[in-house]
């Protein structure tokens, strides 16, 4: 599975050990920046990722920026994107199971980097539960 990831400088230490954690499970990952620490602003990098998944060069993504917040109002105004923001591991998995989020969306400044992990490792683990849930998401995108 290829994984697309981003985030803007708050998230960009978070990201860089999620990109060695998920290579190390095997993982292929496309890493669609920041590449520092600098100041930076984050739709620059939810769009290169949203792209991704759009396009299906990644499979699915994760974004990472202080609140989470930037990060999902951007990558939620692209029509085949569904992203999820979680904090905690229950959030992370009801992200796949209810919303099928494509993209997971961390608030780094607010969690741990183990629950970072967690939170991914819940959201890849969960499947999406179809049904009523297929009917809601049906009813978002805007004419
Ligand atoms: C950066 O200071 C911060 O505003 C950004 O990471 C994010 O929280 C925005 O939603």
């Amino acid at each position: 599975m290829k994984i697309g990831i981003c985030s803007d400088h708050a998230g960009f230490d978070y990201k860089n050990r999620l990109i060695s954690y998920l290579l190390g499970k095997g993982f292929e990952v496309l890493n669609f920046g920041t590449n520092s620490s600098d100041s930076c602003d984050y739709p620059d990098f939810a769009h290169l990722l949203a792209n991704a998944v759009e396009t299906g060069e990644a499979d699915c993504g994760i974004a990472l920026c202080g609140t989470g917040n930037g990060m999902a109002m951007t990558l939620n105004q692209h029509r085949g994107i569904r992203a999820g923001l979680a904090w905690n591991t229950s959030l992370a998995s009801l992200a796949k199971e209810h919303n099928n989020a494509n993209v997971l969306v961390l608030p780094a400044r607010f969690i741990s980097y183990r629950m970072a992990v967690s939170c991914v490792r819940a959201w890849l683990d969960a499947s999406f539960e179809g049904g009523r849930h297929q009917r809601r998401i049906d009813k978002i995108p805007l004419s």
